[in-house]
C-alpha cells in the first residue's frame, strides 16, 4: 500500500470546523493536526484545506468527517464597528445561522461524525456578585447575548431522533479567552505594557475566564471522551474578579496597575448592551467539566498570566 493511503488509514480522525481560521480556531487546528488529525476549515475567504459554506451546502459534509466544531462568529469585540442594529444582527446570525447549518447537515448525513462540539458563552449566567453558576443551573434570556446564547446553544440540535443517537452534542460555555495573539489580552497588551493599566468600573465583578489551551484541550477532550456530551462551562476552576485579573496581569508583566477605567467610559465608547461583557461578570464553576475527569494546564489566573506574557 501507498505510504500516503496508509498514513490517511491511520489518522485519528478528520476534523470540519468552522471559524478554524481565528483566534482560538488557529490554535486548535494546530494541536489537532499534532495528534494526527485531518483537517477541513470552513471559511468565507478560499485556502487549502478550505471550504465556503456555501460549497458546504451544495457538497454536504466531507466524507469521513468524524468531529464537527463550530468557533465562527463576528468578532463582538472589533471596537472598530460600531454597536448597531446591523453589526448586531451580524453577531447573531453568524453564530446561530452556520450553527444551524452544521446540524441540518449532521442531521441529512447518512454518515454521521461521532461529536459535534459547539461554543457558546458565560453571558448565558445573569451578572451577579454572589450566586454561584453551574452548568445545571437554570438559565432564562434576559438580555442581548444571553438570548444569543440561548438561541446559538438550541442551534446545534438535530431534528430527527435518530441523529441524536448517532452523534452526541456538547456546548462549551467558555469564559474569556486568555492568550497572547487574539481576544482581551490583544486589546489590553499594550495600555499594560506601558503601565497604564488598571481595574474595570470598581473591579469587584467577576471574570469567568479560560486559558486559549485549555480550552482547545477541552474541545479535543471533548472529541475524544465518548461520555462527555451536553453542556460544559469552558472556565478555569479558580474564579477571579476583574482586579484579581488585572493585578495578576500587571504583575506577570511587572507593570503597575493604577488607572482604573470607569465603567461609564465604556458604555460610552462601546455600548451599553455590549459593555456588559465587561463591566459586569458572574461566578461561573466547571463542576460538570471537572467531574469528566479533564485536567486544566492552567488552573489559577497567575499562571495563565505567566504563560501569555511568556511569548
Ligand atoms: N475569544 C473569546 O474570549 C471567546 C469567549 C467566549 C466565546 N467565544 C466564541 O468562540 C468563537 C471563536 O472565537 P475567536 O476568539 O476565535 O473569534 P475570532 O478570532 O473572531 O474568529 C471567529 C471566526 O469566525 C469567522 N467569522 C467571522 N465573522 C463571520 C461571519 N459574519 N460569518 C461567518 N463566519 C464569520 C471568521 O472566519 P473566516 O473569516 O475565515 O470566515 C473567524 O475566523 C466565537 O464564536 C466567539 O463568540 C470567544
Amino acid at each position: 500500500m501507498h505510504l500516503n493511503n496508509l498514513a490517511k488509514m491511520s489518522r485519528p480522525g478528520h476534523i470540519l470546523i468552522g471559524g478554524g481560521t481565528g483566534f482560538i480556531g488557529t490554535t486548535l487546528c494546530k494541536q489537532l493536526k499534532s495528534k494526527g488529525y485531518g483537517i477541513t476549515v470552513i471559511s468565507r475567504m478560499p485556502g487549502v484545506n478550505r471550504l465556503s459554506w456555501g460549497e458546504l451546502q451544495d457538497k454536504g459534509l466531507p466524507k469521513g468527517t468524524t468531529a464537527v466544531v463550530n468557533l465562527a462568529g463576528q468578532n463582538v469585540m472589533d471596537f472598530s464597528r460600531r454597536w448597531t442594529a446591523g453589526f448586531k444582527q451580524n453577531v447573531f446570525f453568524s453564530r446561530v445561522n452556520t450553527t444551524k447549518t452544521l446540524a441540518g447537515l449532521i442531521d441529512n448525513a447518512t454518515c454521521k461524525p461521532e461529536v459535534f462540539v459547539t461554543i457558546s458563552g458565560v453571558g448565558i449566567y445573569k451578572p451577579d456578585s454572589e450566586k454561584e453558576y453551574t452548568e445545571e443551573s437554570q438559565v432564562t434570556p434576559f438580555d442581548f447575548f444571553s438570548d444569543l446564547c440561548n438561541q446559538w446553544e438550541k442551534a446545534a440540535h438535530f431534528e430527527k431522533p435518530d441523529s441524536q443517537k448517532q452523534c452526541r452534542i456538547v456546548t462549551i460555555r467558555s469564559g474569556v479567552v486568555l492568550g497572547r495573539d487574539g481576544g482581551m489580552i490583544k486589546q489590553m497588551y499594550l495600555p499594560f505594557y506601558l503601565g497604564l493599566g488598571g481595574p474595570v468600573g470598581t473591579g469587584c465583578q467577576y471574570m469567568p475566564w479560560i486559558h486559549l489551551n485549555d480550552l482547545t484541550n477541552l474541545i479535543i477532550y471533548s472529541i475524544e471522551t465518548p461520555k462527555v456530551h451536553g453542556v460544559l462551562n469552558g472556565v478555569a476552576p479558580n474564579p477571579c474578579t476583574n482586579m484579581e485579573f488585572t493585578k495578576a496581569f500587571g504583575k506577570a508583566l511587572s507593570r503597575p496597575t493604577l488607572f482604573p477605567v470607569p465603567s461609564f467610559v465604556l458604555n460610552c465608547l462601546l455600548n451599553k448592551e455590549r459593555a456588559v461583557m465587561i463591566t459586569e461578570g458572574q461566578k461561573v464553576l466547571p463542576k460538570k467539566t471537572l467531574s469528566t475527569g479533564f485536567k486544566y494546564q492552567y488552573p489559577d489566573i497567575e499562571s495563565a498570566c505567566r504563560e501569555v506574557v511568556s511569548k
